[in-house]
């Protein structure tokens, strides 16, 4: 039997047989596993990015037959990557508990295992394979455990293949564009015991009113999806899809109801916030705007995560300046200080150009405090290249960096180009850079000795109940002893001793704790 779509990268022909055809799905058997396959990942196809406009949908309730769906069950979600993925598992577990399903305190007790995964570097993968692994053991004492794969690895042809091919104890593959379809999905794993396979790869349109089930005291706010960047190391522009901004008045209604729940910070998200607003073709109104306006709404603190150099404009600045719940942390990634490689890396800056962007934003916001995301070793890197990079942590006075070594990614332009830095190199490079960040970073917290600063109050030490740990504005965290009934609200401490990564303080000033959450988390 010939099949409708061409599903041949993913498995081998004379191993798979085709069980039916219907409704634009194919079933086949493979392994001894039947795997319906809705849609697979295609990088020819995550590559495009169209014209059409994106269209928005506001209701997305769950049908009312599927509210009693998770009834008595649980589940259990392990989340890998950045705050777009955690934030994905905020929505993903506001479905379950709309069905029904509640949280289980451990992976054994859960009938719903969800592996929410990240594919930015090789290591990450290596993890999600491992667990998968382990849970091959729980699958095989409780055959009736749905075991489901989402996020970004699920958008790669190759690790779906992975999983048809090597992974027959996994139910269900979703990507990063149909988490809204969870329910549906769900239903039809459970209904069918077959492995379900559903992953779009042209990104889905804007799906408005999700549930989200968020913890504690601070919230994160998508305001744009995707990234149309393409930084030839990067494999976001594939999982993610093209750019698209949620509209301006779904963002600030999303906001002032976290305001009037009592949040304390909101975190803005996006893979490149600077770019929000640039594909509205009705309107001009971009990132500026928005802060501007959300500067306006009564909620302490507001951050941003992350920023492109390239689109940081004059105008971003003169609004940050105004302070306010505007906080003077900045996340800045320059990834190298080689304008060489950073053209390779087709980051479209050079050095000069983030220099000058770091001294805009140093005069205008005196007490910035700027954090980055650094790679070591990208193709073809020379020593000198890297001391670039040290030479640019210095002079760029940054206060603190996720460092990486590069890690290529199939289908991406570097990729392609010749990883020719030697690891035991990349590894030394890696170590010097972190050993500077340590430098840079103690240095930092040193110029807060002696200072009374505010606190968000996020949560007990792990190793002492005596010791609370908070946040300052500039993203400093502190340690220093209370209740932890002061746990979630702002308040006044003096930094006593800071040491490289944080800083010990008292409190000044116990909180006001009239001020509590009001949502009840
Ligand atoms: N959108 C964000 C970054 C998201 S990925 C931005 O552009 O700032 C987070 C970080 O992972 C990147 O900033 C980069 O430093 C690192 N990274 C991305 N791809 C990588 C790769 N192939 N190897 C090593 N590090 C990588
Ligand atoms: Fe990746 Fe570059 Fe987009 Fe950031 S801006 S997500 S590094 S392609
Ligand atoms: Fe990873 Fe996807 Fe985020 S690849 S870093 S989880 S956008």
């Amino acid at each position: 039997m010939k099949m409708s779509k061409d599903y041949s990268q993913y498995f081998d022909f004379r191993e798979a047989k085709i069980i039916r055809e219907e409704d634009g799905k194919t079933t086949l058997r493979l392994n001894g596993r039947h795997i319906q396959i809705q849609s697979a990942p295609s990088y020819k196809d995550e590559k495009k990015r169209g014209k059409e406009s994106v269209r928005i949908h506001y209701d997305n309730a769950i049908p009312d037959d599927m509210r009693e769906f998770g009834r008595d069950k649980s589940y259990f979600i392990m989340t890998y990557g950045c705050q777009m993925n955690e934030h994905d598992t905020e929505v993903i577990r506001g479905l379950l508990e709309e069905m029904g399903y509640v949280q289980a305190e451990e992976r054994r007790d859960a009938d719903v295992i969800l592996l929410n995964t990240c594919a930015i570097r090789e290591n990450a993968e290596d993890k999600v394979f491992g667990e998968l692994g382990h849970l091959k053991k729980l699958k095989l004492e409780k055959p009736g455990l749905i075991l489901g794969v989402c996020g970004c690895m699920s958008q790669e042809a190759a690790v779906v293949n992975r999983l048809m091919t090597r992974n027959p104890h996994v139910d269900l593959v979703f990507g990063t564009h149909n988490i809204h379809r969870l329910p549906h999905l769900l239903r039809e794993v459970s209904f069918s015991r077959e492995m379900v396979i559903e992953v779009w790869s042209k990104e889905g349109d804007i799906i408005e009113n999700l549930p989200k089930k968020r913890e504690g005291m601070r919230a994160w706010v998508n305001i744009m999806y995707g990234c149309d960047k393409f930084c030839t190391y990067c494999i976001v522009p594939y999982t993610r899809g093209k750019e698209r901004s949620r509209l301006p008045e779904d963002v600030l209604a999303e906001v002032r109801e976290l305001a009037r729940q009592g949040y304390k910070e909101i975190t803005l998200l996006g893979q490149n916030v600077n770019a929000y607003g640039k594909d509205f073709k009705d309107r001009a109104y971009r990132f500026a705007d928005l802060m501007d306006d959300i500067r306006k709404i009564d909620i302490p603190r507001v951050r941003f995560t992350t920023s492109h150099p390239r689109d940081f404009d004059d105008h971003l600045i003169e609004v940050l300046a105004k302070g306010g719940n505007l906080v003077e942390a900045i996340h800045l990634p320059f990834q190298s200080g080689s304008t060489e490689v950073l053209k390779r890396m087709s980051r479209k800056y050079t050095r000069e150009q983030f220099l000058e962007l770091v001294g805009k934003i140093r005069s205008a916001i005196p007490g910035a405090v700027l954090s980055s995301d650094i790679i070591v070793g990208f193709p073809g890197e020379t020593e000198e290249q890297f001391l670039e990079t040290l030479s640019l942590v210095r002079e760029a006075e940054i206060a603190m960096a996720y460092t990486f070594i590069y890690s290529p990614r199939e289908g991406t332009p570097a990729f392609e180009m010749e990883d020719n830095v030697p690891m035991a190199v990349k590894q030394d490079r890696l170590n010097r850079l972190n050993e500077l960040i340590a430098e840079m970073s103690c240095e930092s917290n040193r110029q807060f000795e002696g200072r009374t600063v505010e606190i968000l109050v996020e949560g007990q030490s792990k190793s002492n109940p005596n010791v609370l740990s908070g946040r300052t504005t500039s993203n400093k965290l502190v340690h220093f002893e209370g209740p932890k009934e002061w746990i979630g609200h702002l308040m006044q401490v003096r930094i006593t001793k800071p040491t490289t990564w944080y800083l010990n303080a008292e409190a000044a000033e116990p909180p006001r704790l009239a001020t509590a959450l009001s949502h009840g988390a």
